[in-house]
């Protein structure tokens, strides 16, 4: 089986994957996965807090999957050695929580999944550069160039993509106009006009939301895809 859900934060939105919300978690098993679009929050800053965080995930039945959001630090993120899995480019955190690399297509129990992480963070001026804020959060032009040739050699179909934030069209429609700058939106443009997909699933904007007929926005809510 394979759920999604959306942004987790670290310890403050990650309740919702608690086996008194999400009870049917407590029969996966490793073979089965939650993924989570972005924003997963623990890789921040290896603190004792964090460490127990990971092993909450890693004793939990499943395999937790996560595309990154903007709110994790990269620069310990991109430290994990980077692994092949299931077609695709992965940072190995623990025995079970997987960072699904930018650009990759994974093909899991037979479905295709393209991942591609990364968002603005409209409060970076807030922030401090590599202490809470880090520049790799918006995509650069070789994960851009992977992801094509990527998804070329699925014929550019898959079923499922996986994001942090929208498409622009569907930033709009959200009327999130504060987020519309955000040069991820630009490039996942690129992706629509040439994608045959089933339906793509984002995080970003904390709100449960169905989308014309191909796109949701998820936040609390666990959707089984498989
Ligand atoms: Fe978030």
């Amino acid at each position: 089986m394979i759920f999604i859900t959306g942004d987790t934060h670290g310890g403050i939105d990650m309740k919702k994957l608690a086996s008194s919300n999400f009870a049917a978690g407590k029969n996966l098993t490793k073979d089965d996965y939650v993924i989570i679009c972005g924003d997963f929050g623990c890789i921040w800053n290896g603190s004792r807090e964090e460490a127990w965080l990971l092993k909450w995930y890693e004793d939990k039945p499943w395999t937790t999957l996560f595309v990154d959001g903007n709110h994790e630090n990269f620069d310990m993120l991109y430290d994990f050695p980077v692994e092949e899995w299931n077609g695709g480019k992965v940072h190995k955190i623990n025995g079970s929580v997987l960072h699904l690399l930018r650009g990759q297509v994974f093909s899991l129990d037979g479905v295709k999944f393209f991942t591609f992480g990364g968002a603005m963070s409209t409060d970076k001026i807030f922030r401090r550069e590599h202490i809470s804020w880090w520049p790799q959060e918006i995509p650069n032009r070789e994960e851009e160039e992977e992801a094509i040739l990527n998804l070329a050699k699925h014929n550019f179909a898959v079923d499922y993509i996986v994001t942090h934030t929208a498409p622009t069209a569907i930033v709009e429609y959200l009327n999130r106009f504060d987020r519309l700058r955000d040069p991820t939106s630009g490039m996942l443009d690129k992706f629509v006009p040439i994608l045959q997909f089933k339906h793509w699933y984002f995080g970003h904007f904390h709100t449960n939301r169905q989308i014309h007929d191909q796109y949701t926005c998820l936040y609390n809510d666990i959707i089984r895809l498989i």
